[in-house]
Order: C-alpha cells, then structure tokens, then sequence
C-alpha cells in the first residue's frame, strides 16, 4: 500500500489515534502479556566522522517488543533506522547500552535473527531451493531434512513450483519472497527487514504486504520492519516505533488501533485516517525557516538543454 492510495478525507471530524476500540485493547493487553523477545536499553551509536567530530546515528534508544509482535520503525532519513537493524543484526557493535534477545546480550550474528533488505541479496548461482537450503546445510542440518523444510518454507510463500528455478528467472517480489524464506528457514526468533518493499512497484507491494501478514500469522516470529510508506507501516504494524533525527531518539512509540485482520477496504477507516494524521504530524512537520525550502521558487535553474523552445 503506497502512500499514493486513496484516502479521501472524512467530513467527520476524526477520532484520537490513541483511542481503541473494546477488543483491539483486549488484543494489546495480550500482546503485552507474552514474553519480552527483544530488549533496547539505553542503546547508543556514535561515528566519527574524517574530520574529528563525531556523529549521534542513535541515543539512548529504550523499548522492548513482545513475542510475535510487528513493529514497523518509521522515520526521517538519516534518523538511524538502519544503524538499529544493524547492531540488532550483530553486524555492528553499540557505542554504549545494551541489546537483549530472549534475556541474551548480543555480540555478533547469529541464526536467532533473520535479515531481508530492499536490495536482493539472493546467491544468483543458486537455485530458489538451494538458496533456501543454504543457512540450514551451513549449520550442520542433514541435507534431506533441509530439503524438505526448505519446500515447506517455499510452499508458505506460495514458490513451490519455482524451487528449481534461479534469481534471475524471477520478478522482484518473487525474489524478496524467496528472500524471506531463507530468513525463515533459520527458525529466527526475529525477523528484521529495512525496507525490503522499497524497490517494488505499488501493485506488487501491495501483493508483498498482504502476503507478509499472511505468512507472519503462520509462523512464530517478531517481526521488525523499517519502511519510509505511513500506510504500509499502519497496515502491517502492532506498534510504530516513530524515530527523530540528530540524534536518533523515539519520538512516539504508537498503538495502531484498527482492528485485525487487516484489510486495504480500511485504509479510509477513521481509526486508520487518524494514525496516518498523527505519523504526518510526526514524520512531516509544518517547514520553518530553518528547514529547507518547500517552494520551487527558491531552486537555482540550471538548464542542461540546448533545445531552444520551452516545454512549458
Ligand atoms: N558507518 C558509518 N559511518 C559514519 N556514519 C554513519 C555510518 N552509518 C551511519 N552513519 C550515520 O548515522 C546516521 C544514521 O544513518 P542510518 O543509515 O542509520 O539512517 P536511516 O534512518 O537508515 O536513513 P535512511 O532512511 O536514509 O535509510 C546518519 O547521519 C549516517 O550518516
Ligand atoms: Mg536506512
């Protein structure tokens, strides 16, 4: 669901985002009741930069997210969404603070977290199959148990049939779809994707997060997933964890109230209308004159034509 969907405003006023109806705050109050998966505490991410100063990606970031939670992260660019994913992903180590999984500290990568990127990181010599076979085989699994959880994995992202099939013989979302049951076939306990939708057009985007739902409801996963789309974030998420920029720090942390199962037919629902109203407020706030200009009036014109009419 891109942000180009339709969403006609309503001519009634719209109601308060943290407001939630009866059974969407009996649905919160168990999701807070299962175990703690991940812990955030106090976490803190400083670069130094070649000349000497040093910049704050992350400060002091502090939340948890329960067992078989969506949390989508949303926020400006440059705000360290991706810094996150990447010490959570033990590709990168803390300045300070910790991260907890299931009670563990952890220090470095490990089959316990599954990746997904917008950029398809699929081995192109390899098959669907042998691409999805491939964490499980590298940990020691017997080859015929591999082979026959990586045809369930792909029988759940609906590519059974394209099992002997390579990377390059598949469109874009079949691709992240493959990527997604490689991240699954570790039996991860979180999945963490940064944008993995980024790259696909809207229709198919559409079709992706519909299938991600679907395939999150059948598997007991946590999922986190960085996207810069306000609707694709309403549509998928439990909680939004909505960051600001210079340094990183949670702005809000937002109970999606509409209700589950999602469907795009709510997209126009006031519940849905009232979140997107509130991550605008959060993520696009009304320009100031310190921020950059708004208008085109204000661009230097650089003409890279020789052509001599105009085109407007
Ligand atoms: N390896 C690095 N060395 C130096 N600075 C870095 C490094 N990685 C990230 N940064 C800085 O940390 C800040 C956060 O970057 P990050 O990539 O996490 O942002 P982001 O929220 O993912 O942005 P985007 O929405 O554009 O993907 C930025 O100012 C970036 O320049
Ligand atoms: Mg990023």
């Amino acid at each position: 669901m891109s942000t180009s969907h339709s969403t006609s405003p309503s001519t009634s006023p719209l109601p308060d985002y943290r407001a939630q109806s009866p059974s969407v705050a009996v649905r919160f109050a168990k999701l807070k009741e299962r175990p703690v998966v991940l812990t955030v505490e106090n976490l803190t991410r400083r670069f130094s930069k070649p000349d000497g100063t040093e910049t704050t990606a992350i400060e002091n970031l502090n939340f948890v997210t329960h067992r078989r939670e969506f949390v989508c992260i949303l926020g400006p660019s440059g705000c360290g969404k991706s810094t996150l994913i990447r010490l959570l992903a033990g590709l990168d180590t803390p300045t300070s603070g910790r991260l907890l999984l299931d009670g563990k500290e952890v220090h470095g990568p490990g089959p316990d977290r599954g990746m997904v990127f917008q950029g398809y990181t699929l081995f192109p010599w390899k098959t669907v199959m042998q691409n999805v076979m491939f964490g499980p085989l590298m940990r020691g699994t017997d080859y015929a148990e591999a082979r026959r959880d990586a045809l369930q994995w792909l029988g759940l992202v609906g590519l059974s049939k394209f099992a002997d099939a390579y990377p390059n013989q598949l469109s874009g979302g079949m691709k992240q779809r493959v990527a997604i049951a490689r991240a699954l076939a570790n039996n991860p306990r979180i999945l963490l994707m940064d944008e993995p939708f980024g790259a696909l057009d809207a229709q198919t985007r559409a079709q992706m997060q519909k299938h991600l739902l679907q395939i999150w409801k059948n598997v007991d996963v946590t999922i986190l997933f960085i996207t810069h789309d306000l609707d694709e974030a309403i549509y998928l998420a439990d909680r939004i964890l909505v960051l600001k920029a210079n340094p990183g720090r949670i702005n809000e942390l937002i109970e999606v109230p509409v209700p589950r199962p999602r469907d795009p037919s709510q997209f126009t629902s006031p519940e849905f209308l009232a979140t997107r109203a509130r991550l605008d407020a959060l993520i696009h706030p009304p320009a100031t004159s310190a921020t950059e200009p708004t208008s085109t009036e204000n661009l230097p014109i650089i003409r890279l034509t020789q052509a001599g009419d105009d085109v407007e």
